[in-house]
């Protein structure tokens, strides 16, 4: 191969590289446009529900609601801390379970790992309910494993750590 030819190939290289980080800027600032406070329900839905899932910091980021057994809201990320995998909330024991390598999470000690090998506590979500019942997830402790947003970026959305 003649140098010309290697240096096509490498500046070829170095373009698709720019495009791919280009890419990945663009992606994470379209997160930064995701709304800093999201209607996740009302009261009365998650009270015959028992439970409801939704998407927060950004659209990728599986989340839940429910009431605890003293009657408040609690609301967590399901992106367990270990790995990545989605955990489960079994209401019975109040713990959110991992299927991957066994992590448990108190959803009454804010999300502290109480099993297996989740190096942090879930992410906590605060919420907010409005005079009419309506549920706002307004700001989370950190941002869920692989979310490519930082903590800083999370907190010019949704403001300081509430948590
Ligand atoms: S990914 Fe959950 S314990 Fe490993």
């Amino acid at each position: 191969m003649k140098r010309r030819e290697t240096l096509l190939i490498l500046s070829t290289g170095a373009v698709a590289i720019a495009s791919d980080a280009t890419a990945f800027i663009q992606s994470a600032q379209a997160g930064l446009k995701y709304p800093g406070r999201l209607k996740i329900g009302t009261i009365t839905e998650m009270d015959s529900k028992k439970i409801l899932h939704f998407n927060f910091p950004t659209e990728e980021s599986p989340a839940v609601v429910f009431r605890l057994p003293n009657g408040q809201l609690a609301a967590f990320s399901t992106i367990c801390t270990h790995m990545g995998c989605p955990v489960q909330y079994e209401a019975s024991d109040q713990l959110f379970k991992c299927p991957c390598h066994q992590s448990h999470f108190s959803a009454t000690m804010s999300g502290a790992v109480v099993a297996g090998p989740a190096p942090r506590p879930l992410p906590k979500i605060s919420v907010d309910v409005d005079h009419d019942g309506n549920i706002y997830a307004t700001s989370i402790s950190e941002p869920p494993f692989g979310t490519k947003m930082s903590i800083h970026e999370v907190e010019e959305i949704y403001g300081e750590k509430k948590l």
